[in-house]
């Protein structure tokens, strides 16, 4: 089976393409979540584990997620990560989280995808998007023979730098940078509801037809992407910035 999480649909795309060539099942955890549903897994083919980097892990919500689901059957677990540029040294969170659910780890691949993060970064050009997804899309096809084939993944050297990172910056990152207080919506808006719609922790509502955001957000990202207005600003950041949403 293959389990994804995903806030702007990078995830997504790479899953399909493992679950095409696998000829597997494709699961959104995002979906149960939005649901208020705890995975309740049954598979004898391999658990591929596929989602975005957050701070050099994977997102908490997707651990907290796998850590809450049930998984009959295989006890075989590949993970696919995408990013932006790293995910550090994200392969012991994962080892251990494995170690808890009684699967055998066979190694976590990273996919470099567009950037998303336009809460503290920015996303590419349409040009440089589309080549990332190219070679990101080739990228899972080669992890896909790997699984198919029983093989565990290449393991990447990890520098000191990707324990920090993946470590205490994790920590501090959640901590102190994830939160929404700093949305909010221009003139543009339209009251078009897509914000809310699209919010996997119903963290946004309609007010006198602006959003507002309730203070349980995980930063997926997904509702300022997803503006078609592009009325939603965080901070000063994002102003300005091009947006990224592939569906
Ligand atoms: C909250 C947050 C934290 C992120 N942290 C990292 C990171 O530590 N390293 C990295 O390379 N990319 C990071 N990114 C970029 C995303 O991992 C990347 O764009 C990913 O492909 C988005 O996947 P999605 O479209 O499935 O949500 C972060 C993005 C978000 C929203
Ligand atoms: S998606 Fe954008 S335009 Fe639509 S309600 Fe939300 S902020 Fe307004
Ligand atoms: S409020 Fe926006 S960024 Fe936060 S979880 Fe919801 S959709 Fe994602």
């Amino acid at each position: 089976m293959i389990l994804y999480y995903t806030g702007t649909g990078n995830s997504r795309h790479l899953a399909r393409i493992l679950a095409e060539k696998l000829e597997d099942e494709l699961v959104s955890a995002a979906e149960l979540i939005r649901e208020g549903r705890t995975g309740d897994f049954r598979s004898e083919k391999p658990w591929v584990f596929v989602c975005p980097t957050y701070g050099w892990q994977i997102p908490h919500i997707f651990r907290d997620f796998i850590r809450e689901a049930s998984f009959t059957g295989s006890r075989e677990a590949w993970f696919v990560m995408d990013c932006g540029s790293e995910i550090g040294n994200a392969a012991q969170g994962i080892r251990s989280l494995c170690d808890e659910k009684g699967f055998h780890f066979h190694g976590v691949m990273q996919i470099k995808m567009p950037e998303n993060y336009i809460a503290m970064f920015s996303a590419p050009s349409p040009e440089t998007a589309e080549k990332l997804i190219r070679i990101g899309g080739r990228q899972a096809e080669r992890a896909a023979a790997l699984i198919a084939a029983g093989q565990d993944f290449p393991e990447p050297p990890v520098r000191l730098l990707d324990k920090l990172y993946s470590g205490p910056v994790n920590a501090f990152f959640y901590k102190f940078c994830i939160g929404d207080k700093k949305f909010y919506a221009t003139d543009r808006c339209i009251s078009c509801g897509k914000c809310a719609e699209s919010c996997l922790l119903h963290n946004i509502s309609l007010e006198q037809g602006r959003p507002v955001w309730h203070g349980s957000c995980t930063h997926c990202m997904a509702c300022i992407n997803l503006c078609p207005t592009q009325a939603i600003e965080y901070g000063k950041h994002s102003v300005g910035l091009r947006r990224y949403y592939l569906k």
